[in-house]
């Protein structure tokens, strides 16, 4: 009786290290539960709505993927319901990058953006993926960034990072502001203003923290001089803070823009503004959270305040062609809306 036990328990175990040793069979999905990924495994395994991601991530046909799977304590606090009512395919796609067997040596190399595969079915940019950051500090869609808590766990189909949090699929740059607490009364200001980005693509905003925004109501409360103010903070195109760092202007593609200097405590300085918090990254561009209202004005006039529009005829002439054009911008748009 002893010995068939010990012949069992030899079995057992020798079946159990070849499982353990040969990981190549094993998906990304396979991996998680033995890596303190049990409940996102549960979570898309036993639930019908995520047939189609279950199919993605057991792909065997050479395609590479590297996934940053939520902990099980990270699932607990997220709030994510472990009931199968939910469908958290876009949500768990946006985790996952394809392509590249990414190894936390390479990710804590260098800031990186790079696209997961999460791409919106609907909304203006369809078939464009929703970008991640990754960095040594973590990786995030905006806000706090996720620690890798167990990294480098390889699979047959790519490699498996566990993370101390569940991230956020960035929304609208309005959604994004608003979540971020230092840029709240930014959003609250847009919003009171009647402002939407929704007419900008692929744009880079430079959102000033709130104690920013206060300041501009203590300086004036003329609203076409602070729409266009802030208006000024958006520019239609994309940049990065790596190529903001490497660059000394910032200009979209009219010519508008900034002149960007460079000093060793501050980092990236544009318009005597700094960076405080850059990359923040929502579903059609980058937010980068600055220190201070950055001056579009301020590329001819570095001295320049706040434009004041009764204070001299140089800030009346700068202040209502541009103020003109913004309203032409806007009708055309709207005229393109409707169209549409
Ligand atoms: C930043 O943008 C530049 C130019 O668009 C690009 O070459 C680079 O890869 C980007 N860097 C990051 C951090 O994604
Ligand atoms: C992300 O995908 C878009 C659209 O497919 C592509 O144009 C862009 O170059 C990709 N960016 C990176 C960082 O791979
Ligand atoms: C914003 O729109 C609302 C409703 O259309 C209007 O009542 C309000 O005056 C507008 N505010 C500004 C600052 O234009
Ligand atoms: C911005 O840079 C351009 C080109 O170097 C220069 O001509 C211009 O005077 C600069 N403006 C300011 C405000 O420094």
């Amino acid at each position: 009786m002893k010995i068939l036990l010990l012949i069992v328990a030899i079995a057992t175990f020798t079946h159990f290290s070849i499982a353990q040793e040969n990981s190549d069979g094993n998906t990304i999905l396979d991996v998680l539960s033995n890596n303190g990924a049990s409940k996102l495994h549960d979570m898309i395994i036993n639930n019908p709505h995520h047939t189609s991601l279950i199919q993605y991530m057991s792909q065997t046909d050479g395609t590479e993927f590297t996934l940053f799977a939520p902990s099980d304590e990270a699932i607990d606090q997220s709030g994510l319901s472990q009931s199968n009512d939910n469908d958290y395919t876009d949500r768990f796609h946006y985790h996952m990058i394809t392509d590249e067997r990414l190894s936390t040596q390479d990710i804590n190399k260098e800031q990186r953006l790079r696209n997961t595969t999460f791409i919106p079915k609907h909304g203006k940019n369809h078939h464009v993926p929703i970008m991640m950051g990754t960095s040594s500090e973590g990786v995030w869609s905006y806000g706090d960034k996720a620690k890798i808590i167990h990294g480098d766990i390889q699979a047959s189909n790519g490699v498996v990072h566990i993370i101390d949090r569940v991230l956020n699929i960035p929304g609208s740059a309005e959604q994004v502001l608003r979540a971020l607490p230092q840029t709240r009364e930014f959003a609250n200001k847009l919003s009171s203003l009647n402002m939407s980005l929704q007419l900008f693509t692929h744009a880079t905003v430079f959102a000033p923290i709130n104690e920013a925004i206060k300041r501009v109501d203590e300086m004036t409360k003329d609203p076409p001089t602070v729409v266009l103010t802030l208006n000024h903070l958006i520019v239609d195109k994309s940049f990065n803070a790596t190529s903001i760092k490497n660059s000394n202007k910032v200009v979209d593609n009219h010519g508008m823009g900034f002149n960007v200097s460079h000093d060793d405590t501050h980092g990236a300085v544009i318009n005597g503004v700094s960076i405080l918090l850059p990359d923040q990254i929502y579903d059609d561009g980058l937010i980068h959270v600055t220190d201070g209202i950055v001056l579009r004005g301020g590329l001819d006039h570095p001295e320049a305040d706040l434009p004041q529009p009764k204070d001299t005829s140089h800030a009346i002439a700068f202040t209502i062609p541009s103020f003109h054009i913004l309203m032409t911008m806007i009708s055309v748009l709207f005229f393109c809306c409707f169209c549409y």
